[in-house]
């Protein structure tokens, strides 16, 4: 049996991924930004994965791991607990998959998630004020209902399923240099690097953080998983530890890790909103933050592949901005 210390995968496994859940998902598009382009002096494209079924990445895992979960697990259902965009992938796989999902949330999760995750047929578990409460609710169910939790990044199955976007990546533009991709707990770059990597050992795989909540790097940075006291509000990012998978596998197939403070990866969202006519929530807007600010050192005219994850806006963090 593979350890976490050796979980890999190759090109091949997220064909087979890819295959899986293919008639489900979007190969999102890769688009070009002169904007971007000009400022950096690398020539940037844009993987638009915002344009996602449930507006991000996140469907891509859960719809691995249910076509390979037994029946008998399937027919007891899943359980996770999460306000953002895990919800509502997981919510929608299990639906495409005919499976119950349970979905908690803490009492003060926005109503607006809570109406999406319904909306994509789960049920929603109101419990405690934040996330650890909400999430003693979704062990509870697995130990009293029998239902499988789903964890948002550290489960090999959910990895395969999030790196089959660093598939369509280099199937697009496989002459690319480098790949920029935002990091929470790591699921989404423990998949996207090693498909690369797989492709094409150059190809420079960069992860960004908030430095306002880097748990991964400062966990790179002593060699071991750290736990932090996390304050950034930008929820894509928001751990204050990471997976034990993902750490295992960004300490081998990833580069470089950056970080920068909300309020740039914020200005970031508007930037793109305003120059790129595109509609990207903060997680997704960090590896441009990452951009504008300088932070990424490559050779001039480097093909830089940037991964906007999600466009699931909280709109209440775009009111009290000047209209006019
Ligand atoms: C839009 C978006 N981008 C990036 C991330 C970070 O992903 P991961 O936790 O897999 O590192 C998340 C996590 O929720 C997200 O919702």
């Amino acid at each position: 049996m593979l350890t976490s210390d050796m979980f890999s995968l190759q090109l091949r496994d997220f064909e087979e991924v890819r295959a899986r859940i293919a008639p489900h998902i979007k190969h999102t598009p890769l688009l070009t930004s002169r904007q971007l382009s000009e400022r950096t002096g690398f020539e940037v494209r844009l993987k638009a994965e915002m344009f996602q079924r449930v507006g991000s990445y996140k469907i891509r895992g859960p719809l691995n791991k249910f076509a390979l979960m037994p029946e008998e697990q399937k027919k007891r259902g899943v359980v996770c607990s999460s306000a953002g965009n895990h919800a509502q992938g997981m919510a929608l796989a299990a639906k495409i998959h005919g499976m119950r999902a349970v979905v908690c949330m803490a009492e003060n999760a926005t109503p607006a998630k809570i109406a999406a995750t319904r909306g994509y047929g789960a049920e929603v578990v109101l419990h405690g004020t934040i996330w650890d409460e909400a999430n003693e609710k979704a062990k509870e169910l697995v130990r009293d209902e029998g239902l499988t939790y789903v964890h948002p990044f550290d489960d090999e199955q959910l990895i395969a399923g999030q790196g089959t976007l660093g598939l369509e990546l280099v199937q697009d533009w496989p002459e690319m240099d480098a790949v920029i991709v935002p990091i929470g707990g790591g699921g989404l770059i423990s998949g996207v690097s090693m498909a690369v990597k797989s492709f094409n050992p150059k190809i420079r795989v960069i992860g960004v953080e908030s430095s306002d909540g880097p748990a991964m790097q400062k966990s790179i940075e002593s060699g071991r998983l750290e736990t932090i006291d996390c304050r950034t509000i930008i929820d894509g990012l928001r751990v204050r530890r990471a997976g034990e998978i993902n750490f295992s596998v960004v300490q081998r197939f990833v580069d470089e890790i950056v970080s920068l403070p909300d309020r740039e990866i914020f200005d970031a969202m508007i930037w793109i909103m305003e120059r790129c006519k595109l509609v990207v929530e903060g997680a997704a807007a960090a590896p441009v933050a990452a951009l504008l600010n300088g932070i990424v050192k490559l050779p001039e005219g480097s093909r830089v592949a940037v991964v906007l994850s999600g466009g699931n806006v909280n709109l209440d963090q775009l009111r009290g901005l000047t209209w006019n």
